[in-house]
C-alpha cells in the first residue's frame, strides 16, 4: 500500500496493483482518496491468474509497462522466531513452511516476471525490481548472527540467485535494452513501528524479540538507530529504483542504493 500511495501521488504515473483481495484493497484506496491506482487480481502462485492479470494490465496500458516491482512475499509468522535446530521434531513444519515460502517468494517471482516480460519489453524503461531482504545476505547474517527466520531467508536467498540468472540472460542476450535489478528494501523493525503508530498492542515476546534483533543489528552497524517508517523506506526504495542503470544488472542493493543493509 505504501508503494502504491507514493507512486500514485504523482499524476504522471499510472499505477497497477496486483492484489489477492481486490475489495479490501479498493476500500483502503478509496479511504486514502487514491484515484489513479487500478487493481487487478492474481495470486503469485497461479500462472493462469497472472496471465489474466497481464492481459488486464495490457488493456489499461496499451500493452506496455515501464516498471515491474515484485513486492509481495510470504513471511511466515509461525516460524520467524525458529532457528535451524528448533525444527528438530518439527520436520513437517519445516518442509511445509519452506515449500510455502518458496512457492511465493521464488516460484511466484519467476511466474510473474515471465508473464509480464512482453509488457516490460514493450515499455521504454524496462526495469524489473524484486524486493528482497538484507537478511538474505550471508555477510550480514554472519556478522549480525541471526539464526532465526530460516525458511523466509532461505527463500529470499534463492530469489536473489533467480534474479542473477535473469540478469545474465536478459542483459547479455538483449544488450542495452533490458535493465534488471534485485533489490532489498524494508527494515524488519517497521512492523513494530507500524503496530505502535496504529496504537495496536505489541506482545511482550515480540517486543523482546525485536530488542534482541536490534542488538544483533548493531554488531553489523554500531550506529543503527532503529526503525524508519514504511513511508520513508518506500521513498528511499523508489529513489534507488529510479536511478539504477544498465550497469547494475542483477545487483542486490539496499534502500540506500548500496550493499549495506542498515
Ligand atoms: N517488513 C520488513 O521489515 C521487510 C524487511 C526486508 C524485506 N522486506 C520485503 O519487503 C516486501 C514487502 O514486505 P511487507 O513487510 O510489506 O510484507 P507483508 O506486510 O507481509 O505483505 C506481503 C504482501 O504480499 C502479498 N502476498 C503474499 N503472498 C502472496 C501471493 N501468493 N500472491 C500475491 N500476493 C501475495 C500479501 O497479500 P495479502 O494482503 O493478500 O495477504 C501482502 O500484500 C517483501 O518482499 C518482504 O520480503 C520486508
Amino acid at each position: 500500500m505504501n508503494t502504491s500511495n507514493k507512486l500514485s501521488s504523482n499524476n504522471f504515473n499510472k499505477v497497477i496493483g496486483i492484489v489477492r483481495n481486490q475489495t479490501a484493497v479498493q476500500t483502503q484506496l478509496d479511504a486514502d482518496k487514491l484515484n489513479n491506482v487500478r487493481l487487478v487480481t492474481a495470486d503469485l502462485t497461479s500462472p493462469s491468474a497472472l496471465a489474466s492479470a497481464a492481459q488486464a494490465t495490457a488493456e489499461l496500458t496499451d500493452g506496455a509497462i515501464d516498471y515491474l516491482i515484485v513486492n509481495g512475499a510470504y513471511v511466515s509468522e509461525d516460524t520467524q522466531s525458529l532457528t535451524p535446530t528448533s525444527f528438530i521434531g518439527k520436520e513437517e513444519l519445516f518442509k511445509d513452511d519452506l515449500m510455502t515460502s518458496s512457492m511465493t517468494n521464488v516460484v511466484g517471482v519467476l511466474y510473474i516476471i515471465n508473464t509480464f516480460l512482453p509488457l516490460i519489453r514493450a515499455g521504454s524503461i524496462k526495469k524489473i525490481i524484486v524486493i528482497s531482504s538484507g537478511m538474505a545476505d550471508p555477510g550480514f547474517m554472519e556478522i549480525a548472527g541471526v539464526p532465526q527466520a530460516v525458511t523466509y531467508t532461505t527463500s529470499k536467498a534463492a530469489a536473489n540467485i533467480l534474479v542473477t540468472k535473469y540478469a545474465i540472460e536478459l542483459v547479455n542476450t538483449r544488450g542495452s535494452t533490458m535493465e534488471n535489478c534485485k533489490y532489498c528494501a524494508l527494515l524488519d523493525f517497521e512492523i513494530l513501528l507500524y503496530f505502535e503508530s496504529e496504537g495496536l498492542p505489541v506482545a511482550p515476546k515480540t517486543r523482546s524479540e525485536f530488542a534482541a534483533m536490534a542488538e544483533a543489528f548493531r554488531k553489523y552497524e554500531p550506529n543503527f538507530g532503529g526503525p524508519i517508517t514504511p513511508e520513508a523506506s518506500v521513498k528511499m526504495q523508489l529513489d534507488v529504483i529510479r536511478v539504477i542503470k544498465i550497469a547494475d544488472p542483477g545487483k542486490f542493493l539496499s534502500h540506500r542504493g548500496k550493499e549495506r543493509w542498515l
